[in-house]
């Protein structure tokens, strides 16, 4: 821990808001952060470094946004080294095996193996480094399948994940399990927040492997250029509550300043806003001016019929938070792949 500025790091191009360049009152009076946030160069972690460079960062924090490729987090070795070079006093934790339903469907094992031991690197880390606080990030699809609606904080243990990923949710829920022990064990502040579906610009456009929306927009942005139809997988029943990336990082902010508690907190837009998968491929067919035909391949699978969650915390918090509006969020998103095709995952 750092009684006052951790040394700068003037060398590191991911670093945004240095130390040095703070005023000496700065120095002094106010408490300096180093934050460290694993898996800056996916999609969550590229909408909050968006915000901190135009202008949401505090003169107190520093930033580094981290890929793979700076170590590979399932190395505890690798994880250790990392933190001992750059010495954070918080964390942002989003590395994580990420992936859609058909994805998920084929590698439970690998998605268990590979977010248990990121999971436990990053944070024995951090508690070995003296971190003051991290912020993990666990998701809504890891709740119980058989459960009543909405789902809230409380639930996260109550029984069983859906069958189709259920390797990545009990890996996650262990994050909630590890947080409650280091706090208890160490007086750690080790928290998690748990976010409904993301999307946004930088997300993994891959029709196979990821989510259902940047999955659809792509499938739409080659129907156009094609000239077919737009098959939508699955009955388009299914409801989910969607959260822009953008949106999401705001919140994220907040919870790395103002939020206090170890026990996870849902960001998520309300129940209201909940959206069928058909709704949401109209929206994206809207954005995109796709003027062909739109059909549904029932054979595929649905997943989860609904994951409805609660964000009545969130709004104790925070009553007058503005989230997006959903059709903006799509049209901006589907706007940046088409300019942006050539270099988006896909
Ligand atoms: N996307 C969603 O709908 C959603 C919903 C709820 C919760 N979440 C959670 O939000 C967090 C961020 O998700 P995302 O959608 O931003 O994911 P993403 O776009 O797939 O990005 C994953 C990030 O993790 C890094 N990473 C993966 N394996 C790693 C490893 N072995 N070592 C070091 N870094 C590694 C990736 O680095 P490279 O770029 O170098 O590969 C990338 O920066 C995750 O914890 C996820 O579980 C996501």
């Amino acid at each position: 821990m750092f009684p006052t500025c951790p040394p700068p790091l003037t060398k590191n191009k991911r670093t945004l808001v240095c130390c040095e360049e703070m005023a000496d009152g700065e120095r002094m009076g106010m408490k300096s952060k180093r934050i460290l946030v694993t898996g800056g160069s996916g999609l969550v972690g590229k909408a909050i470094e968006q915000l901190v460079t135009e202008g949401e960062g505090q003169a107190d924090e520093e930033w580094i946004f981290l890929s793979s490729k700076d170590a590979d987090l399932t190395n505890a070795a690798e994880t250790s080294a990392l933190f001992a070079k750059y010495q954070p006093t918080h964390v942002i934790h989003l590395a994580a095996m990420v992936g859609g339903l058909f994805r998920n469907m084929k590698y439970n094992l690998d998605f268990w193996r590979n977010n248990v031991h990121m999971n436990d690197n990053v944070l024995h880390s951090a508690h070995l480094h003296g971190v003051t606080k991290v912020v993990s990030c666990l998701s809504t699809c890891i709740f119980p399948d058989k459960t009543s609606y909405p789902i809230d904080e409380t639930m996260i243990h109550n029984g069983p994940p859906h069958h189709s990923n259920f390797g990545y949710s009990y890996a996650k829920r262990m994050i909630d399990v590890q947080n409650r022990a280091y706090s208890e064990q160490h007086e750690r502040m080790f928290t998690s927040v748990i976010p409904t579906n993301v999307f946004g610009k930088y997300d993994n456009f891959n029709i196979e492997d990821g989510h259902v929306l940047p999955g659809l927009i792509h499938k739409t942005y080659l129907a156009q250029r094609n000239g077919t139809a737009l098959e939508v997988w699955g009955s388009g029943k299914p409801k989910r509550q969607f959260i822009y990336s953008l949106d999401l990082a705001r919140l994220f902010l907040w919870v790395l300043r103002e939020y206090e508690e170890i026990q996870p907190i849902i960001l998520s837009v309300g129940e209201e806003d909940e959206v069928s998968i058909k709704e949401a491929a109209e929206s994206i067919v809207t954005a995109m001016g796709f003027k062909g035909e739109v059909t549904f391949d029932t054979s595929k699978s649905d997943g989860q019929y609904k994951k409805t969650a609660s964000n009545s915390k969130l709004r104790k918090y925070l009553p007058d938070f503005k989230f997006t509006p959903f059709s903006q969020a799509i049209k901006e998103t589907c706007d940046w792949f088409v300019a942006n095709y050539e270099l988006a995952r896909k």
